[in-house]
């Protein structure tokens, strides 16, 4: 099992090039199997969970080619299972993402309940809702659902929640159904928008993606596309991260700034300087940074994915910030590996109160989700000393070559094949 350690203390300065976003990316490979024939997606990200979904898909008959570059040739997937297993459900829960695309176009999907996830309980029962509002009849078999139709009728359906992976699912089941769906209380994270640019590019009718109410017209075939994903907001908000906590300056190559506007806000408040250059970002970190409150909501609020990178940010700053999570229950991991780091932070409920700015001390820590893996590379790089992370493959599952990015930077980042190095 592979091991990062991290030599902190070095400001970090340069020009870093941001990867295709892993959320959307997994969402394109599904929607791949809306259309008969060879799709291809570009700028795809070498992670894990890219790996996970492409095995899900082999599974289910597809031929996958490529990494950067994906071509998903969708054409035997009628002859397969049309069933996402529990060995591959339970290691990314976005596999529950075909669901909606087997349904649409085959009548029929088995797929795993991803049981329960190391970041709190995170039920599909509106992904099953609204399934089942377009017609599908669901049951649940030994841990699987069960979902039949024979076609897709168009519906209204109001999520209780927001929801990505629900809104993403449902969207897509309904591309391909008879009439028209509304989709209310719907996600709007930026890629949520871009899973309908591109079902739109295969010939779907879908308006209003980015905003609460989607509208989508079910056509009855679709076909492949050819699309380049777009940045990853998450990545470029963690390398942002680094280079404010460490006072350095560093260009932040295609990062999508019109995505992180919450993240970018709160950056500010701390007192990190931002620019807005030609083709990217750049970030330098302030002499000493200011607390910064923090609430995670669903876009265009401040993204769960970032709470974890703030909370090493805040402990940073000179003085107090409180950190709220309001979407997962249990995503703060992080905090028990950053108190043996030395990090001052109270949890309370749905709430930490973090107290900078922290001395952090080098030592050997566990990575036990992504965000909450790259929170700790975070810490590690303004450590004094030597920082040991174990279990990477969460950090890989969402980063690509951390090591990579950051050693050009200057950080003294080494990446270990064995765990014990
Ligand atoms: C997606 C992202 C993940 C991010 C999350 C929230 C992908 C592949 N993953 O995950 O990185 O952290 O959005 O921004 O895009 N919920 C229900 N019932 C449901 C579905 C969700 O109660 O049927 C709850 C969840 O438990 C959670 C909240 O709604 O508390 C948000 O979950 P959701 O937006 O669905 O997250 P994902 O799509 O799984």
């Amino acid at each position: 099992m592979d091991s990062i350690v991290i030599e902190g203390g070095v400001p970090l300065r340069g020009a870093i090039q941001i990867h295709g976003a892993k959320n959307a990316a997994l969402l394109l490979q599904c929607a791949a199997l809306l259309a008969p024939g060879v799709s291809t997606l570009r700028h795809v990200p070498r992670l894990a969970d890219v790996r996970t979904m492409n095995r899900l898909l082999r599974h289910l008959g597809c031929t996958v080619e490529g990494e950067e570059t994906l071509t998903l040739d969708t054409t035997k997937v009628a002859d397969g299972p049309l069933a996402a297993p529990y060995e591959l459900v339970k290691t990314m829960r976005a596999s529950v993402t075909v669901m909606g695309p087997l349904l649409g176009r085959y009548g029929r999907a088995r797929v795993s309940l991803p049981g329960g996830c190391a970041i709190g309980a995170r039920p599909i029962d509106q992904h099953l809702k609204g399934l089942a509002a377009l017609g599908a009849q669901i049951e649940l078999d030994h841990g699987y659902v069960v979902a039949r139709c024979k076609r897709l009728r168009g519906a209204s359906v109001v999520f209780d929640k927001v929801t990505v992976g629900g809104t993403q699912n449902v969207m897509m089941a309904a591309a391909l159904a008879e009439g028209t769906t509304v989709l209310e209380n719907a996600a709007r994270e930026p890629e949520v928008q871009e899973l309908a640019v591109v079902l739109n590019k295969m010939g779907a009718r879908i308006r209003g993606a980015g905003t609460a109410v989607v509208e989508i017209e079910g056509v009855d075939t679709l076909h492949p596309v050819d699309h380049a994903i777009l940045p990853d907001r998450i990545e470029a908000g963690t390398y942002a991260v680094a280079a404010a906590i460490t006072g350095g300056d560093v260009f932040l190559r295609d990062a999508p700034v019109d995505h992180m506007h919450a993240v970018l806000a709160k950056l500010e408040e701390a007192g990190v300087q931002l620019a807005v250059e030609a083709g990217g970002l750049r970030v330098r970190g302030p002499d000493r940074l200011d607390p910064v409150d923090v609430s995670t909501r669903p876009h265009p609020g401040f993204p769960t994915d970032m709470q974890a990178q703030f909370m090493v940010l805040a402990s940073c700053a000179h003085g107090r910030s409180v950190i709220t999570e309001t979407i997962f229950e249990n995503r703060y991991m992080h905090v028990p590996e950053l108190l043996r780091m030395g990090a001052d932070i109270t949890v309370n409920g749905p709430t930490a109160v973090v107290r900078g700015p922290t001395r952090y001390l080098g030592t050997t820590v566990m990575a036990t989700d992504l965000r909450a893996s790259a929170s700790l590379v975070l810490a590690g790089l303004v450590a004094e000393g030597r920082t040991e992370i174990l279990r990477v493959y969460h950090l890989d599952r969402g980063y690509e070559a951390v090591e990579r990015q950051l050693a050009p930077l200057g950080a003294r980042i080494t990446r270990y094949h064995d765990a014990r190095a």
